[in-house]
């Protein structure tokens, strides 16, 4: 018999409802045993987030990997797993505190060492970064990545900025007169399903090198070239404010409540009223150099 061990952490459920698709009926296989361990902080983050000073507190925290405490994971023998799913998401372009925690905790060295990992993200659009703090940290557990699933928002940046915002801070999910639905689309987490067969055949086989390259045969990683470049500069903005909140108001709540207040003001901005002539510009780049950019593209997005 085959096991695979589906680590998660998720607030709307959303990731969790996206690795059932891709499982799908391999639930139903005699063959294979699917356990499920939900990563849960010792004090959970509100959801909906409210008030929605709460969403922008943790934003210095998510950027600069603060752990949170989480309870305990109890685990019978993961030894006896030949698969590791991680279901994640990001937060502040860097992955959710609950699994940077998580990843750093000796309970993940003991459950991922030596285990091939696949990562299955539920997010807005802006991965990228916090993919590459997942890998890193995925290796020094000694576990070792072999598929990567990016499930995402296909909505326009600036529309998705706002249906996500009115879901995660007014919990309305669904489409109103004039916003779509927030987050994944429920075709896209239906057809999740088209992934089980890779992902069980490499099971199956006990051979996962080729993994990869058949998911990415299935659309697995979409990525939008001004996208991603908007928010890889994004993200070393970020570490700035992060350090200059982190330090400026240590031991001072309302210091720190002042300059999450101004970072929200900026983040509206940048988000509003720079960020569309950068993605101009990240447009007209990607057109002008097709191969110096799909090289950037492949660099930042492979395993
Ligand atoms: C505090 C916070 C910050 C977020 N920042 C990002 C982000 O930078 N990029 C992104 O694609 N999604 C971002 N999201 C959306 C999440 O990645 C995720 O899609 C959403 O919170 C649903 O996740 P869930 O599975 O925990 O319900 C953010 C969510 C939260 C709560």
């Amino acid at each position: 018999m085959k096991k695979i061990l589906v680590i998660y952490y998720s607030q709307s459920g959303q990731v969790k409802d996206i690795i059932k698709s891709v499982l799908s009926d391999a639930e139903n296989d005699k063959n294979i045993r699917i356990d499920y361990l939900k990563i849960e902080p010792e004090e959970e983050y509100p959801f909906p987030w409210k008030p929605s000073s709460k969403f922008y507190d943790v934003f210095p925290e998510s950027v600069k990997s603060v752990d949170c405490r989480l309870k305990a994971l109890i685990v019978n023998n993961s030894e006896q797993y030949d698969l590791i799913i991680l279901g994640l998401q990001v937060w502040y372009l860097s992955p959710s505190i609950p699994i940077s925690s998580f990843l750093k905790s000796e309970e993940a060295k003991n459950i991922l060492h030596n285990k091939p990992v696949i990562t299955i993200y539920g997010t807005r659009n802006m991965w990228v970064s916090a993919n590459k703090t997942v890998k890193y940290l995925i290796k020094n557990t000694g576990g070792y990545l072999v598929g990567n699933i990016v499930f995402s928002d296909k909505h326009h940046n600036l529309i998705s900025v706002i249906t996500i915002v009115r879901w995660l801070i007014n919990g309305k999910k669904e489409a109103s007169k004039i916003f779509p639905n927030a987050g994944v689309s429920f075709d896209d987490i239906k057809n999740a399903s088209k992934f089980k067969k890779p992902v069980i055949t490499a099971l199956y086989n006990s051979k996962f090198d080729n993994l990869q390259t058949e998911l990415l045969k299935l659309n697995a990683v979409n990525i939008e070239y001004h996208i991603m470049k908007t928010e890889l500069t994004g993200k070393r903005i970020f570490n700035i404010w992060a350090d200059l909140i982190l330090k400026k108001s240590k031991n001072n709540p309302s210091k720190r409540k002042n300059l999450l207040k101004l970072f929200t003001y900026y983040l509206f901005f940048v988000i509003y009223v720079i960020s569309p002539f950068a993605s101009l510009i990240f447009r007209i780049k990607r057109l002008l150099l097709p191969r110096k950019t799909e090289k950037e593209l492949l660099k930042n997005t492979s395993l």
